[in-house]
């Protein structure tokens, strides 16, 4: 018998489902350091990477490596805390093996989040901005190679990675964050209410962090975000029709741009910092995008 990707991913797929009663529409990843909203689900079941079959395991500190199935206001969602990277020495196929997992549980929209450097200078530290777009400079792709017509067709279109619609909802759940009378008359979001920008993602190998010649290049080519992971899932995402919403958590300013050195411990410090704004608006977005899923 043949064990193709498709096999393996139905096969942990089915683990998973026969240990959860739920069956989640949304997926959502966690970045670096961003794995709070994980530990607030109700009707929690966790599940280790280890335990599921087929499954990469994390070797990064930061990134715990357990699929979270559970519940928020009452809409079921299976959580990836934690990821595994191509800089781990992955490939692609394993990279997106747990989107390949979670398209045959049967999710339909994905929220993939990380930890991102800053290229527009317009953005700070701290900072939550919405993927609009992405490059790839990873040099590789999940779809090269023979294409399984059971997850998706050989050509697909990426004009709208990024799906829109997922976006407009989480500024609407970013807006509502703040529903103070003041913050209402003066427009002002004060308290925990937040503006998203949008921006483009460039996605490198790494585990390097860039040059500052490289980030001025990035700069010239049209990137306002720059990281390790994500375009890899949007793509495998997008091959099974899965619709995309991208959130960066700009941890540092990319090279050059900020004057002291970068390292794996700021961006985790500063994963730790939002984590908890992240997952105050990842509770309101899921009940919106549930209350208006059209797959
Ligand atoms: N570059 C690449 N990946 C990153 C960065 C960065 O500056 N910050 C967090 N992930």
């Amino acid at each position: 018998m043949t064990d193709t990707l498709y096999d393996r991913a139905n096969a942990a797929a089915e683990f998973v489902l026969v240990r959860t009663p739920l069956r989640a529409r949304i997926g959502i990843v966690l970045g670096s350091g961003l794995g709070a909203f994980a530990e607030q689900l109700a009707d929690a079941t966790a599940i280790p990477f280890a335990d599921i079959p087929h499954f990469p395991q994390s070797t990064v500190p930061g990134h715990s490596g357990r699929l979270v199935l559970g519940t928020v206001a009452g809409v079921p969602v299976a959580v990836m805390q934690g990821r595994v990277h191509a800089y781990e020495g992955y490939s692609s196929d394993e990279v997106t093996f747990p989107v390949r997992v979670l398209g045959r549980m049967g999710v339909t929209q994905l929220i993939l989040t990380n930890a991102a450097g800053g290229i527009n200078p317009a953005f700070h530290q701290g900072q939550l901005v919405l993927i609009a777009d992405h490059i790839n400079l990873t040099g590789r792709n999940p779809v090269a190679g023979r294409n399984d017509e059971r997850f998706g067709p050989r050509f697909f279109d990426m004009s709208e990675a990024y799906s829109v619609r997922l976006r407009s909802l989480a500024h609407d759940a970013a807006r509502s964050m703040d529903s103070s009378p003041q913050a209402a008359e003066t427009g002002h979001t004060g308290g925990h209410g937040f503006r998203f920008d949008e921006g483009v993602y460039l996605s490198v190998l790494g585990p390097s962090f860039e040059t500052p010649a490289e980030i001025r290049a990035f700069a010239a080519m049209g990137a306002d975000l720059v990281g390790m992971s994500t375009v890899q899932e949007t793509i495998a995402a997008r091959h099974m029709g899965i619709e995309v919403l991208g959130i960066s958590c700009v941890t540092n300013m990319a090279a050059g741009i900020q004057k002291e050195p970068l390292s794996h411990e700021e961006v985790m410090e500063t994963g730790r910092a939002v984590e908890a704004r992240l997952a105050g608006l990842l509770r309101r977005l899921v009940p919106l995008v549930a209350s208006t899923a059209t797959q």
